[in-house]
């Protein structure tokens, strides 16, 4: 092997200005990064026609100013036109993204940061009635059911195309300035060959190991004879696919023990696990209240006996778990990517030593499950990733005058509020009317699975202390509270309360959501939960009550349950209904419920047709929402300078608001959060970022 990597272990790697191992450097052939952490390659559907303008080229660059090594960029970049995109990929075909990727890369460049990207053709991974309509290919003419396409099998003619199409992609990326690529081996067309389940075929590529090897061999030859020996080549691959019709370890380990010992490959970026369906996906990339670093022994066993430059990420959350991958010797650079789009400053805060300062990754993994529905990707408490043009990840002091500023409401907005203006250098006080911070973060919590989503609220707590903000528990501000004060801006962030009247008759029979997930209402043996919201709350009442044992149906008016909620929260719901035999009624709409002796009696109608049904059960619950816990706001209007209008133009445009509707007011009066309508955590937290942070 000419220019083979040599892992350097760690007493080799030459001394730095610390001895934490997640800040050494590493020598990755003639590249030298500058610490193990990186980004692995994702998706974000920043993209703009296919191509990584600004959007794209920002959020990149943010992790390249927050200090990661390496920033492996695009996820799923297609090498060919029959490789439609279904979440914002690049379109690594055409030659005009040499320029945008060349623009991303010699900035993140500037900043320290190496540059790759995922190249890929899906294969049968993706849908055909996308951008060109062309039919999607696959070794075998078989169905994968995440995407639904039915592909043809690839003739020799598209192995020569597709081949051919990888190695101008390469070339494009090299001309772009990027350090290397790797290819996407996991669900991908590579290991679609690779894999026993998917490939079927008679021919020189189907059959035993090298056969179902040699379309990969043959891309990887062709990209290297393309770029030559000096850009680094890497194979994200799948080095056991977890499943009895399979890639098995023993074949994926030696595929990966193949590609060390042949040459054309740099490093191997291992992946543990199958993504045929969601459910797999879920395993391959878990979510909250699944196990932390499931994979990463794994992948130090495929480094063990591989001997290569080996990259892995799968729920390595924190520094602590990454700092072991790499002191342990399980990787080279342990990628940390959904904790870095909750916090892309990582890296320069372990630098700073202030890792309490890091914005936790919480797995929601609302950033993933979004782009699966055709959204950017978001985070869900962290609301200037991907919006690094006009939000900041760091907030700056102002130079004006420092202001009072007066929040009500600790929840996931008020919080973020009272962070952001005392950042600005306000005198903050937050008046919380119960005796804990968070809102209705704290009944998302009462779900084992969600603990950690306190972590949101933590983190804010911890910040106003450093900040110095007045929090003050246990008060319910009324308007005098606030006037008393004597403030500059009051933020009105109070919140919603469920909103459960929706019924035609029997709404004071029925409890909330809400009431189930905090515990005041026992479940009841047979429980009916009509989800009228599509979101988190009705779903997580559902497992409550099925994880303490009623018999649970959920009722939605819905095409299916929850649609709100993305494919790998979808997943882990779905495991716990099937386990527990939730019947899920869709199309169906709760029109009233009647008291029959010790029994309630649930009519159910639809939105299609004038049938009725019933259901006995014991409790019904509602969700619907919240409505708006607005008495505080209206009783400040009239003592405000803007009656509480929001100049929206000046609130996207980042400017200050200054409307002036009452001169004889005496303050700026926003809403925030649920106190303005029913919506999300994130939304929440957008409202508090993009009002305080122009104070
Ligand atoms: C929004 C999003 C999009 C992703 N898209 C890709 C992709 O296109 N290709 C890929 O190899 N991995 C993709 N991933 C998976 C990540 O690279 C990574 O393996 C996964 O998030 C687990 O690592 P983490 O726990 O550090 O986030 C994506 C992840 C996210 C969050
Ligand atoms: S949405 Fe959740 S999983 Fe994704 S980055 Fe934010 S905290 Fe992490």
């Amino acid at each position: 092997m000419a220019d083979a990597v040599q892992i350097a272990p760690m007493n080799a790697i030459p001394p730095g200005a610390t001895t934490d191992p997640l800040l050494q450097p590493y020598a990755l052939k003639h590249l030298t990064l500058r610490n193990r952490v990186m980004s692995t390659s994702h998706e974000p559907f920043y993209s703009e026609d296919g191509m990584p303008k600004d959007r794209y080229r920002l959020y990149h660059v943010e992790k390249a100013r927050g200090g990661v090594a390496l920033t492996m960029t695009a996820g799923s970049a297609v090498v060919s036109p029959d490789s439609p995109p279904v979440f914002g990929n690049l379109l690594a075909y055409k030659d005009e993204i040499v320029a945008w990727m060349r623009a991303l890369s010699d900035e993140c460049h500037e900043h320290g940061s190496a540059v790759m990207i995922q190249l890929t053709h899906m294969g049968r991974r993706t849908a055909w009635n996308k951008a060109d309509w062309l039919p999607v290919l696959a070794p075998s003419p078989l169905r994968e059911p995440a995407h639904r396409s039915f592909p043809k099998a690839m003739e020799p003619w598209d192995i020569d195309r597709v081949v051919a199409d990888y190695a101008a992609a390469a070339q494009r990326m090299q001309a772009a300035g990027l350090d290397g690529l790797e290819i996407n081996a996991y669900g991908h067309l590579p290991d679609q060959f690779w894999s026993p389940a998917t490939n079927k075929r008679e021919d020189a590529f189907g059959g035993d190991l090298d056969a179902r090897m040699a379309f990969s061999v043959r891309v990887l030859e062709a990209m290297r004879a393309a770029t030559g020996p000096r850009f680094l080549l890497g194979v994200r691959m799948v080095a056991d696919e977890d499943w009895e019709i399979g890639l098995s370890r023993e074949d994926g380990m030696e595929i990966a023990r193949r590609f060390a010992r042949g040459g054309t490959v740099d490093f191997l970026n291992i992946i543990r696990g199958h993504i045929e369906t969601d459910n797999a996906l879920a395993n391959v990339i878990p979510i909250a209240g699944m196990r932390s670093a499931p994979h990463l022994d794994f992948a130090g066993e495929v480094r063990a006996a591989a001997g290569i430059a080996t990259f892995h990420a799968a729920r390595i959350n924190d520094v602590a778990t990454a700092r072991h991958a790499i002191a342990a010797g399980k990787l080279d650079m342990v990628g940390m990517t959904r904790a870095l789009i909750a916090d892309p400053h990582i890296v320069r805060k372990v630098i700073a030593r202030d890792e309490d300062g890091i914005r936790p990754c919480v797995g929601a993994s609302y950033c993933i499950d979004r782009i699966y529905e055709g959204n950017e990707a978001l985070c869900v408490h962290n609301p200037a990733t991907g919006r690094e043009a006009t939000l900041p990840q760091t907030i700056v002091r102002g130079d004006g005058p420092a202001r009072r500023v007066v929040v009500v409401g600790a929840g996931p907005a008020g919080l973020e509020a009272a962070r952001v203006a005392a950042e600005r250098g306000h005198s903050v006080v937050l008046f919380e009317a119960t005796e804990r911070a968070g809102g209705q973060i704290l009944l998302a919590v009462r779900n084992p699975r969600r603990k950690e989503f306190i972590g949101i609220v933590d983190w804010r707590l911890a910040q106003l202390e450093r900040l110095g903000v007045d929090v003050r528990y246990a008060t319910y501000a009324e308007s005098d509270t606030v006037l008393a004060e004597n403030p500059d801006v009051v933020i009105v962030a109070t919140g919603g309360l469920p909103n459960t009247e929706i019924l035609d008759s029997g709404n004071e029979l029925v409890v909330s959501s809400w009431d189930i997930a905090s515990g005041e209402v026992q479940p009841a043996p047979r429980a009916l939960v009509f989800d009228d919201n599509g979101n988190h709350p009705g779903m997580q009442a559902a497992e409550m009550l099925a994880e303490a044992g009623s018999a649970v149906e959920i009722v939605t008016p819905e095409r299916f349950f929850a649609p709100e909620i993305g494919g790998l929260n979808h997943a882990i719901y779905a495991r716990c209904f099937t386990r527990h035999g939730v019947r899920i009624t869709i199309n169906s709409r709760l029109k009233s419920v009647r008291r029959e002796g010790n029994h309630l009696i649930a009519t159910i109608g639809s939105d299609y047709g004038a049938e009725t049904q019933e259901r006995i059960v014991d409790q019904v619950v509602v969700e619907h929402g919240t409505l708006p816990a607005d008495e505080l706001y209206h009783a400040l209007v009239p003592h405000s300078t803007n009656l509480g209008e929001v100049d929206h133009a000046a609130l996207l445009a980042g400017k200050p608001q200054e409307v002036v509707r009452n001169p004889a007011g005496k303050f700026r009066l926003l809403r925030a959060g649920d106190a303005v309508a029913s919506r999300n955590i994130h939304a929440a937290v957008l409202d508090g970022l993009r009002f305080a942070k122009d104070l």
